[in-house]
């Protein structure tokens, strides 16, 4: 297979969807009524949805036939077990608490350890991450490496911690600091990869502060892969071993499902900490469920633990990051600036660079997810100076970068598809100097801003 340029599917379809063709006039008409907000869109008026790789995925056949195997029992279900043990097979922490998403399991985990005068480190934190750290009063602070920052620079593993920057802080606020985050794959900075050898050099710095270690795995097996194809000494490994090596030099972890679980929902926090993982359950059955099944039913539990054994598969994680980056390639050849080197789960527009006309204050990357989605029907997400920009105290400042996010959902779109992507993106890329910039209509919400915000053009 490695003789041929062409990448194939490792799987047939076996079920499809329909996906409705618009036209222009109506997608004008679309994103209008949704106030230039494409999370407010009806998805019936998207042709191509690459908002997000959060449950978006094609579950495989034999994750459809597990599901038949949900016991719904309210404590002790056989299906609590076995997702137990497809968790406990990569990720060996002493407890592990099911949730329904990510989010649910950031917000136990940051009420008990977050609070006042709390500092939290992280490569970068993703929206939901920052927003529920902060919820309790404690700084979020984003410490990845100088090149993460740079959407051209070239790095293998960009989504590295700044270990310098995190010696500084721990130095100065050690006891501030109640857990130490790394986000792998780095969604909010590429989805960059971080390396076996930084997560080393946090442990031990998180060591000599006594400080915990955990991490934020939503994408560990694409971030696996990358240590196999990039970091020295990992090529003969297989996948599970490396995911065992980041479990090991952490002290535990939040996860969504929805991505490397394969699943269209669930999550979990684990961790070996008795006392914490005690506080958390309390947490937990007050806000989600009983610890046996959280925030799931029975036949979630079964979908994510068989997610679970297909994602570490190489024969998917090789199509998966090669078809991600057969995207960017198309792009990067066309003269479309990006974020390099791809991320394993999207393709990252630098709305800043391709927009140099429109300040980061008027949102450049909202304005070029509009047009993508009225030339061509295609949602991507502003990750930006709209999702980033609002601070505590009030101030609104740039983003460190505004970019376009082409998210790819795991097994649902065919190299066709994405030949149309590259198309639309041209044609939008060729009249960028004719976008404007958008203003965002007061009052604008309180939290999480880019998820409800409307915006009207700028003169
Ligand atoms: C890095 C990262 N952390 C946390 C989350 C939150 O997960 P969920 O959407 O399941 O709440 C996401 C979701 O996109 C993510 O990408």
């Amino acid at each position: 297979m490695d003789r041929y340029q062409t990448i194939i599917e490792p799987f047939r379809i076996h079920a499809v969807e329909p996906i409705r063709i618009t036209t222009r006039e109506e997608r004008a008409a679309a994103i209008e009524t949704a106030g230039r907000n494409l999370f407010a869109l009806h998805a019936d008026n998207v042709l191509i949805d690459l908002l997000t790789d959060s449950g978006t995925g094609a579950m495989s056949r034999d994750q459809w036939a597990a599901i038949q195997h949900g016991d719904e029992s309210y404590a002790g279900s056989p299906s609590w077990f076995t997702f137990l043990e497809a968790v406990t097979e990569l990720w060996p922490f002493r407890h592990v608490i099911p949730t329904h998403q990510g989010r649910a399991a950031e917000k136990i985990l940051f009420s008990v350890i977050g609070g006042a005068g709390k500092v939290i480190p992280n490569n970068t934190h993703f929206d939901t991450t920052r927003a529920n750290v902060e919820a309790t009063g404690a700084e979020a602070v984003d410490l990845v490496i100088p090149e993460g920052h740079d959407p051209s620079a070239i790095h293998p593993f960009k989504g590295n911690v700044d270990v310098d920057a995190l010696e500084a802080l721990l130095t100065a606020r050690g006891a501030d600091v109640p857990v130490v985050f790394v986000t792998i794959t780095n969604n909010s900075g590429g989805g960059q990869p971080v390396s076996l050898e930084n997560l080393r050099a946090v442990r031990a710095l998180c060591d000599r502060f006594r400080v915990p270690l955990f991490l934020d795995a939503c994408r560990f097996a694409e971030n696996a892969w990358f240590i196999k194809t990039r970091e020295l000494g990992q090529a003969d490994r297989p996948i599970p071993d490396i995911v065992r090596d980041m479990a090991a030099l952490a002290d535990g972890m939040t996860m969504s499902a929805k991505k490397d679980g394969l699943a269209n929902i669930g999550g979990w926090l684990a961790m070996n900490d008795d006392a914490l993982a005690d506080a958390c359950r309390n947490l937990l059955i007050l806000t989600e469920g009983f610890p046996t099944y959280g925030g799931l039913a029975g036949r979630d539990l079964e979908a994510i633990a068989q997610g679970l054994r297909e994602v570490v598969q190489e024969e998917y994680l090789h199509y998966r990051i090669r078809s991600t980056a057969y995207l960017g390639d198309a792009l990067d050849v066309a003269g479309v600036p990006l974020v390099k080197p791809f991320g394993g789960h999207a393709i990252y527009l630098d709305a800043r660079a391709l927009l140099p006309h429109v300040p980061p204050l008027q949102y450049p990357g909202q304005a070029l997810a509009v047009a993508l989605y009225v030339e061509g029907g295609i949602r991507g997400c502003e990750i930006g100076t709209v999702m980033f920009g609002r601070h505590p105290d009030g101030s609104e400042t740039p983003a460190a970068m505004d970019l376009v996010r082409l998210a790819i959902p795991r097994r649902t779109y065919t190299q066709s598809h994405i030949d149309y992507v590259i198309e639309v993106v041209q044609r939008v890329t060729d009249r960028a100097g004719e976008l404007r910039g958008l203003r965002m209509i007061q009052p604008e919400p309180t939290s999480l801003r880019h998820f409800t915000a409307r915006f009207e053009p700028l003169a």
